[in-house]
């Protein structure tokens, strides 16, 4: 079935089972490989993309659930000003270690700046929550997303 997508501002076709989550959809059939395979069940946030600005996991939202929403993944979320912050400061900051997680990182993490602007420790904590890094870079982290919210 073809179902149209509005991905990082495109529209974008892809000839999928309506009910093939949206984080395959976008690595295989897309070939936007930004979006990581870590659980596949929800539970550790390596897929996170936005849905009309809002966090979601990829591997748990049917392509055929996302209908006009606009998606956003790593690759376009450089293009809105607080993506643009949260990945520079990540750079400055070298949070990343072995990588694979830091893409889901920064989606939560602009996510987060989307709707509280300057959070506190606590806040950060809460919001970072459902994205695991087996690197354990969850200080710098933290660190980069005060540093762009200041
Ligand atoms: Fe989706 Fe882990 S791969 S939450």
């Amino acid at each position: 079935m073809a179902i149209k997508l509005n991905i990082n501002g495109k529209v974008l076709t892809a000839d999928v089972d309506p009910d093939t989550p949206l984080l395959w959809v976008l690595r295989d059939t897309l070939g936007i490989v930004g979006p990581k395979y870590g659980c596949g069940v929800g539970q550790c946030g390596a897929c996170t993309v936005h849905l009309d600005g809002q966090p979601i996991r990829s591997c748990q939202a049917p392509v055929s659930a996302i209908g006009a929403a606009r998606v956003t993944t790593i690759e376009g979320i450089g293009a809105t000003p607080n993506g643009q912050k949260v990945q520079a400061a990540w750079s400055e900051l070298d949070v990343a270690q072995c990588g694979y997680c830091q893409p889901g990182q920064i989606m939560s993490a602009t996510a987060l700046l989307n709707s509280n602007p300057k959070p506190s420790d606590a806040d950060i904590d809460a919001a970072m929550s459902g994205n695991i890094c087996r690197c354990a870079t969850y200080t710098r982290i933290r660190a980069a997303i005060k540093r762009a919210s200041g």
